[in-house]
């Protein structure tokens, strides 16, 4: 049968539009559709190819998904060995790194093409003729594992490099090395839905993402989000791949549509490279993606050559690696803290030890089922881990080492604050105080994590003081901490008048917010800060949220029965609203919006004018923290990067602007001053509808 032109035509242009849209999702991380309208494409698409098979070809990206299950990988041999980086964790050894390299070259100063180390799993993936044709595990270095078809599922890789950057002489064959990572959203979202399922939770993302890859079947996958970031070319023949500077083959790579660092920079000498660890650190918890570290390498590749390799690493490149995440200890006992919502967590106490940049006394179990599962008992030797913020955790238990001596635990009949009943209810890991907000315990943790930095960010109300206010019955719920008066907090003896203003001072502050941390403030259960955020786009106010059912709020993408149950019977339950309204009362207010649930109608795109678009902060601003500034372009869908590229849209320039500043004007983007933002940020909310109200 003849397929009528038109209809060639239109699946042509779907699948153009369905690889850019992977493209921009993936790679430049700018969304210009909705997932929704993403999804109809490709059903369009799925539906035609289903009506007339003889238009599916392999490049499709319907045929991404549906290769048969595999009863092995097989081997696949690399064609030039994925070697690994020589380590340096102390600024001396970066020091002495850069000394060796001027040494051997002979040369006073160099240049050095530098990247975030991304922690996920190295892999290989060949191309002949601009064809993706092969993908492979990193395995030894030598021999890794053919996971072709898995790595096909993965929308950030081009099937075939036919964009804008790939032209007749591109190699004839091409190995493009690189991570697979699962996005810290992703990861959360399959988590949050192992939860929903009952299912075991993943321990971080890198785990996730080898178990994702590592799948027999690639329908399962398919089924995970995985992504890929490239950090270099390995064997290669031919063609127009630039041969002078690592940097120029990323840029290279990113015109064949490659997803690559944003964050990727050039810079010479020791000093800047301490200065850009130092940079991409505090970037860290704010990247989309885990990593553990940076990577330097010598940017001229004839350089690179001529240092040459030392066993199994180039003397050209190094790893500055992050402290380590997990160390091993003894546990000394087993504590049960209670939580704000009543959890009683089994908590680890430890003998002290270094992980993650501080030293480690206490670690959460999560609960009694973690504990079996773990086969944990007192007395063990057991590794711990802590990842930036994150409490630190026990994550496995050497059991070779278990002394005679070691001790069962069992989980107490009742709360070890109030007293009141311990329960565990069926199909719950956890068990809870049955004491409510009359058991101290959940009372202090709820108006801590209320006023905790991420939620109304509140300083100076911390353990001690909660403690106290709650001890000496000064305060029982959040809303109180606002009738709160100077001679109060005075009474506690403790504080003198000045320390007493500034809490005061704090707590005044602290009336700005906005929603999103007005709703992760109220400590809803799973409802942390990405939900939480969720919420706030969405219903744009206060009060459509609360008058929501959980129906309702099931429309929220990634909201499931759960937590959507969970939230309604926050706002349910009397209580809570009156403290609510208290709060309110009391002087706390935010800005509301109409919401993405009514915006939806107005803009197709269903996203804001910042969407997409790229900032940097440089410099001290006069009205608003970066913190602030940070927030109020990501409510608007903008992104804060911490270096400057020539992806950036605007760099807003403070006082005092430095390297960052020279460097927006070298590569010609736009600059904002302060009330320049404020002005960008104010125009960008008409586009959202924003009505805003004081509550
Ligand atoms: S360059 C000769 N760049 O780290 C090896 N590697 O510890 C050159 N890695 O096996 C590798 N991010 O899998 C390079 N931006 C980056 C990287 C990176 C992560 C991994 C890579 C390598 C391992 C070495």
């Amino acid at each position: 049968m003849r397929i009528a032109d038109d209809i060639w035509h239109r699946v042509r242009k779907l699948r153009e539009a369905i690889e850019q849209h992977n493209y921009n999702y993936y790679a430049l991380d700018a969304p210009t559709i909705p997932d929704a309208e993403y999804d109809k494409l490709f059903q369009e698409l799925q539906e035609l190819e289903q009506h007339y098979p003889q238009l599916i070809t392999p490049d499709s990206p319907t045929q991404r998904i549906g290769a048969a299950p595999l009863k092995a990988f097989s081997q696949i041999v690399h064609r030039m060995p994925m070697l690994s980086l020589g380590n340096a964790f102390k600024a001396a050894e970066v020091d002495a790194f850069d000394r060796r390299v001027r040494q051997t070259l002979g040369v006073d100063s160099v240049e050095y093409a530098v990247e975030p180390k991304f922690d996920g799993l190295a892999v290989s993936l060949c191309y002949e003729g601009g064809i993706f044709i092969t993908g492979a595990t990193r395995g030894d270095g030598y021999i890794g594992e053919d996971v072709t078809l898995n790595l096909r599922t993965i929308r950030s890789i081009p099937l075939q490099l036919q964009a804008d950057g790939y032209s007749a002489r591109s190699p004839v064959f091409m190995e493009v090395r690189g991570e697979v990572l699962m996005l810290k959203a992703d990861f959360e979202k399959l988590n949050r839905q192992q939860r929903e399922k009952n299912e075991k939770e993943f321990i971080n993302p890198r785990n996730a993402a080898a178990g994702s890859l590592r799948q027999l079947d690639p329908g399962n996958t398919a089924t995970r989000r995985l992504t890929f970031l490239a950090y270099g070319i390995g064997a290669c023949e031919g063609g127009n791949v630039p041969r002078d500077k690592h940097s120029r083959v990323m840029d290279y790579l990113a015109s064949l549509r490659f997803p690559v660092a944003r964050e990727r920079n050039v810079v010479s000498g020791a000093t800047a490279l301490l200065e850009y660890h130092r940079e991409i650190e505090e970037l860290r918890e704010r990247l989309p993606y885990d990593i553990d570290g940076t990577v330097y390498k010598v940017n001229d590749l004839a350089q690179q050559e001529k240092l040459g390799f030392v066993s199994r690493a180039p003397r050209f490149a190094v790893a500055h690696k992050f402290p380590a995440q997990e160390a091993v200890t003894e546990l000394l006992g087993i504590d049960v803290q209670v939580g704000r919502t009543g959890t009683l967590t089994p908590v680890a106490r430890l003998k002290p030890v270094f992980v993650g940049g501080v030293t480690v006394t206490n670690a959460t179990l999560h609960n009694e089922d973690e504990i079996r599962r773990k086969d944990v008992m007192i007395g063990d030797t057991v590794a711990v881990r802590r990842a930036g913020d994150v409490i630190p955790e026990v994550v496995a238990v050497q059991k070779e080492k278990r002394p005679p001596h070691a001790k069962f635990f069992i989980m107490p009949e009742h709360c070890p604050v109030c007293g009141a009943k311990a329960v565990r209810l069926p199909g719950e890991a956890v068990t809870r105080c049955t004491g409510g907000l009359f058991c101290p315990a959940q009372r202090k943790q709820a108006i801590l994590h209320f006023a905790s930095r991420r939620a109304m960010n509140i300083d100076g109300v911390g353990h001690k003081l909660v403690e106290q206010l709650v001890d000496n019955a000064i305060i029982r719920t959040p809303a109180d901490l606002y009738k709160l008066g100077i001679t109060a907090l005075a009474t506690l003896g403790r504080m003198a008048e000045k320390s007493a203003g500034n809490v005061i001072g704090a707590i005044q502050k602290s009336k700005n917010t906005t929603l999103a941390r007005f709703i992760y403030a109220l400590g809803i259960r799973n409802v942390g800060e990405t939900t939480a955020k969720d919420l706030a786009r969405y219903f744009g106010a206060l009060d459509r949220l609360m008058e929501a059912d959980a129906e309702d709020l099931q429309q929220v993408p990634d909201i499931g029965p759960v937590v959507a149950q969970s939230i309604a019977s926050f706002f349910a339950e009397g209580h809570n609203r009156e403290v609510i309204e208290q709060l309110r009362a009391g002087g706390v207010r935010w800005e509301e919006g109409a919401g993405t649930q009514q915006a939806k109608a107005d803009s197709s795109a269903g996203l804001s004018r910042l969407s997409g678009k790229t900032f940097v902060l440089t410099g001290t601003l006069m009205n608003l923290t970066r913190e602030d500034a940070r927030e109020k372009i990501e409510a608007l869908g903008g992104k804060v990067a911490g270096s400057v590229s020539k992806r950036t849209d605007y760099v807003v320039a403070g006082t005092d602007a430095g390297s960052k500043y020279h460097r927006a004007v070298e590569l010609g983007i736009a600059i904002l001053d302060e009330a320049g933002l404020l002005q960008l940020l104010q125009d960008s909310q008409g586009g959202l509808h924003s009505t805003s109200r004081n509550l």
